[in-house]
C-alpha cells in the first residue's frame, strides 16, 4: 500500500530517467506522491515512466536549453517539490592536470550539473508551491578532492554554496542538497563486471561501510529533505563514511 508522507503531493524529478533520480521517483511514488520526471532523451523518459507505473508521467527536457525548460514546466503546472539529479558524463570529466586544461572547454563540467540546476530552479519557480522544496545534487568530491580533478571539486562545492544561497533567496521555499558517495547506478553498467568490482573495491574498501551505495539508499535522503519541514540550506552526505577517512 502507498505511504502517506507525500500523499497528495506532486514531485518533479529532473534526471529521473535513471540512477539516483529514478530511485527518488520510485520512492516518492511509494510515499504517495504523483511524480513527473524529465531528462534529455525522450525514449529513456518513456521507458522509465513505464517502469514507475501509473503515478508517473514525464517528458523530454534538456537543462542546457532554457526554452526546453520553460516548455517542460509549463506542461507540469503546479507542484510541490523539485528534485534535480541531472548529470552528464562527458570526456571533460577525465582526470587532467591543471597545466593541461583547455580553458575554452573546461567550463563544460558546470553546464548540466551547476548551470542546469540554476536554470531548472529559475523555470520551476512559477509552478512551485511556497510550502515546497528544491533538492539538488553534488558529490563527495566536494569534500575529498582528487588529484587531477580540481574542477570536479570546484563544481561540486559550487553546488553546495548555491544551495545555501538559494535557501536564503527563495525562502520560504526550502532548498537543500544531497551529497552522494559512490552509488551503483547505470553509469557502472558499461564496465565489464570483474573490472567494475575491482574498481569499486579500490574506491570504497577503506570506508567505514566498505561498499558502493544503492540508489534506493541515497533516495531516502531526498525523501527526508522533501518532507523535513524545518530543514533548509543543508547538505546531507550519504557516502558510507567516505568523508571520514
Ligand atoms: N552515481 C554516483 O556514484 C554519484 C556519486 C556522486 C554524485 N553523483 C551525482 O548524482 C547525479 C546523478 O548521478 P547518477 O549516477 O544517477 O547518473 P545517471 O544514472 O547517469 O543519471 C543522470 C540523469 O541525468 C539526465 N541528464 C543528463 N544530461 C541531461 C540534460 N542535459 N538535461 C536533462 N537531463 C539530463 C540523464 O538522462 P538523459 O540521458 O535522458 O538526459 C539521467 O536521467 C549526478 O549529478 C552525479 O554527479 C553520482
Amino acid at each position: 500500500m502507498a505511504g502517506t508522507e507525500l500523499g497528495g503531493k506532486r514531485v518533479v524529478v529532473i534526471g529521473g530517467s535513471s540512477g539516483i533520480g529514478f530511485a527518488v521517483a520510485a520512492r516518492a511514488i511509494e510515499a504517495g506522491a504523483e511524480v513527473v520526471i524529465g531528462s534529455s532523451d525522450g525514449e529513456k523518459v518513456g521507458g522509465a515512466v513505464g517502469r514507475l507505473g501509473r503515478q508517473a508521467s514525464g517528458s523530454a527536457v534538456d537543462v542546457r536549453d532554457e526554452e526546453s525548460l520553460a516548455a517542460f514546466f509549463s506542461g507540469v503546472g503546479a507542484f510541490d517539490h523539485l528534485v534535480f539529479t541531472a548529470g552528464d558524463w562527458g570526456s571533460f570529466r577525465a582526470p587532467r592536470p591543471v597545466a593541461e586544461l583547455d580553458l575554452g572547454s573546461a567550463g563544460e563540467i558546470f553546464t548540466v550539473r551547476f548551470w542546469g540546476a540554476v536554470a531548472a530552479v529559475k523555470h520551476a519557480l512559477g509552478g512551485l508551491s511556497e510550502n515546497g522544496s528544491v533538492t539538488v545534487t553534488n558529490g563527495v568530491v566536494a569534500h575529498r578532492p582528487r588529484r587531477q580533478a580540481a574542477l570536479s571539486t570546484a563544481m561540486a562545492g559550487a553546488i553546495e554554496h548555491l544551495t545555501r544561497a538559494l535557501a536564503v533567496d527563495l525562502a520560504p521555499v526550502r532548498v537543500n542538497a544531497v551529497c552522494p558517495g559512490l552509488i551503483l547506478t547505470e553509469v557502472w553498467n558499461n564496465m565489464p563486471e570483474d573490472q567494475r568490482d575491482e574498481q569499486l573495491k579500490r574506491m570504497t574498501g577503506s570506508q567505514p561501510l566498505p561498499r558502493a551505495g544503492l540508489p534506493a539508499e541515497v533516495a531516502e535522503a531526498y525523501l527526508y529533505l522533501m518532507t523535513g519541514s524545518y530543514s533548509t540550506g543543508q547538505v546531507l552526505i550519504v557516502d558510507g563514511g567516505r568523508t571520514l577517512v
